[in-house]
């Protein structure tokens, strides 16, 4: 028996199993997947839930926040706490504005140049929004290659995040754009519910049968953490 390809199953585990039915799953508008994206950068699921709709309740669009008092958007970012990124997130709605024409950039390498967003998270919206074939790493997704890999390099040092940067860009199925979405969310649910930091659930993990970190027999090693 041959394994399907890592992004078929990460896609098929996605749709039996992974989360679904959350509000910014139901949009491809760029504002509304940016806006949760930077919310869930540093914040529980349950917790954006709450601030999420409020938020877009009193700015629907990019241009109601680019307009607003930077007061009243730290009032509604107010509990969320990391309040740089209530000020990086009115800031890039001032840019996608005055620079964009209030249409944000349809690309991850375009997305990447605006204030607060990251590598990951301009891939992430531009996969879900855009279908662009590029590979998010957040944390979680750090996590989970590195254990699928048996990647074991210093991730302190650049030169080996730049490299596990090229193994997850091999991994995305550019032979099917359409399917980005759900192989992005499907990577961001197999970090946070599958391969735990702690005790993964490996009897549950669709990448199992393939991952160097299971077969060792000790998957919680990777990633790497330096000796203090
Ligand atoms: N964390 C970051 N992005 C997320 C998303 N789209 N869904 C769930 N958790 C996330």
């Amino acid at each position: 028996m041959t394994l399907a390809s890592f992004a078929s199953r990460v896609v098929e585990w996605q749709q039996r199993e992974g989360r679904s039915g959350l509000p910014w799953q139901q949009s491809a508008d760029p504002y509304r997947v940016w806006l949760s994206e930077i919310m869930l950068q540093q914040t529980q699921v349950a917790t954006v839930l709450r601030y999420y709709p409020r938020f877009l309740a009193r700015f629907p669009d990019v241009q109601s926040l680019a307009e607003a008092p930077i007061d009243e958007v730290l009032g509604l970012w107010s509990g969320l706490g990391y309040y740089s990124r209530a000020r990086s997130l009115h800031r890039c709605a001032q840019v996608v504005c005055a620079v964009h024409g209030g249409r944000f950039p349809t690309c991850a390498a375009e997305l990447e140049r605006l204030p607060g967003i990251g590598r990951s998270t301009a891939a992430a919206i531009a996969s879900f929004c855009f279908h662009e074939p590029v590979s998010i790493l957040d944390g979680n997704v750090r996590r989970l290659l590195t254990r699928h890999l048996g990647f074991d390099a210093d991730l302190s040092k650049a030169r080996n995040v730049d490299a596990l940067w090229q193994r997850a860009q091999t991994l995305v199925p550019i032979e099917e754009p359409t399917s980005m979405p759900r192989y992005t969310q499907g990577l961001m649910d197999l970090g946070a519910m599958i391969c735990t930091p702690r005790r993964p659930r490996c009897a549950a993990c669709p990448l199992a049968g393939d991952c160097r970190a299971y077969a060792s027999g000790e998957p919680e090693r990777l990633p790497m953490r330096r000796l203090a």
